[in-house]
């Protein structure tokens, strides 16, 4: 069953030690990275829908979501602490579930954070479009957006999409740590920004917007939860870093279990205000919806302030992805299940160059030609089932490798693993028929390049 052959840990451990990548990271930058993932898109820009879906239950969509995440980030915080190697669940699973398992994970991760640097390079430039026409610049309509973005536009190229994806990946190459210091600044304005939004919008409140509470019941809580899951998204890009952390034992279970658990409170205090302000009806069609509960409460000032981290939270969030992307790359090539180059290291700033340009040429250009607002969902089916393998995969290590050491055990083993895993088949099963079908094609593809390329290439073949 050589589909199943896995990999040895103590191997893997011992390679991570010499693999040229600096271990410069500690648990701050870690927190920070989790909330650099995870804040963007999701509360900026899919709130709005999500509040037309649930009416004011939104707050309860996202504990429902927030609930489905933190069972995963317990058995992710368990993993990063038995196996602290690059590569997130694609390593965990090599070592436990078989490789050919960990190579349709390692397949999956790219469709959700490709996608997603995409897919929020996207909203990022209707943000920026919006900023610039706010001091009366407007770009030639041709590069505004993708072909056939906008109905009755002929357009060609989303521009500002392909340039901040472009800069990103730049930063990314250039050095780990000056990263994490670009990301850690940006995150510190973006949650100021969302705590002002707060402290400011909590005196405008109107209790009776919140009157029905679920004017959709229950389904169209699920669904909006199904759909602000996206806003989540982000914290298991931590534990891609496990090989440039000081201490990764104590510090990626904080930075799993820390950015998640300060996301959740930030959201569901901003979703709470948002539909208490204005009532839920008024989100129809609007792409920015927490800057219109500024507006329509007449703090006007603030309101252009939560643009600015609007703004500032996307490229957090694609600078995080494309650096968990860039990891994975790194990993599945060490292993051999990917062309060699995309591990090799940089002499001077210590990244993996070739992989990181790969990325950012790839997905700046899907970014740039592709309308991809219809594949969030894709996104969320990706992750979802991520999740869900990382659950099971954290009960077959305590069967198969009960000795080795863990400084973090998930509680509850095996009914949180077991609740993960029902949440996200949940949420999964509210999602599109075509998100199914288009994500089952990508899988299939997936399985011709193993059999065709990766398997004969293994190291573990060799
Ligand atoms: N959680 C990330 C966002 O909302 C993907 O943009």
């Amino acid at each position: 069953m050589s589909l199943f052959r896995t990999k040895d840990i103590e191997t893997m451990l011992a390679a991570s030690r010499d693999d040229g990548l600096k271990k410069v990271l500690g648990p701050v930058d870690l927190v920070m990275m989790g909330i650099g993932a995870i804040i963007g898109t999701g509360i900026f820009v899919l709130t709005g829908t999500g509040a037309l879906t649930a009416g004011p239950a939104l707050t309860l969509s996202f504990v429902i979501a927030a609930l489905a995440c933190g069972f995963a980030a317990l058995c992710y915080a368990e993993f990063a602490t038995a196996i602290p190697v690059s590569g997130s669940i694609y390593t965990y699973s090599y070592a436990t579930l078989g490789e050919i398992v960990a190579w349709m994970i390692g397949w999956d991760l790219l469709l959700e954070y490709g996608l997603a640097t995409s897919a929020v390079s996207v909203g990022w430039s209707g943000y920026f479009q919006s900023l610039l026409s706010g001091f009366g610049v407007q770009l030639p309509a041709a590069l505004t957006a993708a072909p056939g973005a906008v109905p009755g536009v002929q357009t060609v190229l989303n521009l500002p999409a392909v340039l901040i994806m472009l800069a990103i990946t730049w930063v990314v190459s250039y050095g780990v740590r000056e990263s994490a210091r670009v990301n850690n600044i940006m995150v510190a304005i973006k949650v100021a920004v969302v705590l002002l939004f707060i402290a400011v919008g909590v005196w405008h409140v109107k209790p009776v917007n919140w009157q029905p509470y679920a004017p959709f019941g229950f389904a169209g809580i699920v669904n909006a939860a199904a759909l602000v899951f996206f806003a989540f998204i982000g914290f298991d890009a931590v534990t891609s870093a496990a090989e440039e952390v000081r201490n990764p034992r104590r510090d990626l279970p904080i930075g799993i279990i820390g950015s998640l658990a300060v996301c959740t409170l930030l959201y569901v205090a901003v979703a709470a205000i948002m539909t208490g302000i204005v009532p839920f009806p008024k989100f129809e069609g609007i792409d920015h919806p927490v800057s219109l509960a500024l507006q329509y409460a007449g703090e006007n000032w603030v309101a252009g302030f939560v643009d600015l981290g609007a703004i500032l939270g996307m490229t957090t969030v694609i600078l995080v992805m494309t650096y968990g992307q860039t990891r994975i790359l790194f990993a599945m090539s060490r292993d051999g299940l990917l062309p060699a180059t995309l591990s090799r290291v940089h002499p001077v700033h210590a990244t993996p160059f070739h992989a990181t340009w790969a990325v950012g040429i790839v997905f700046s250009s899907i970014a740039g030609l592709v309308p991809l607002n219809v594949l969030a969902e894709l996104i969320n089916i990706g992750t979802l089932s991520a999740f869900a393998l990382i659950s099971i995969a954290v009960l077959v290590l305590r069967k198969t490798r009960p000795d080795l050491p863990r400084t973090f055990r998930c509680p509850g083993v095996p009914v949180v693993p077991l609740l993960s895993v029902g949440f996200c088949l949940f949420l999964m099963a509210h999602l599109q028929p075509f998100t199914w079908v288009a994500f089952l094609l990508w899988l299939a593809l997936g399985l011709l390049i193993y059999f065709g390329y990766a398997r004969r290439n293994a190291v573990l073949h060799r």
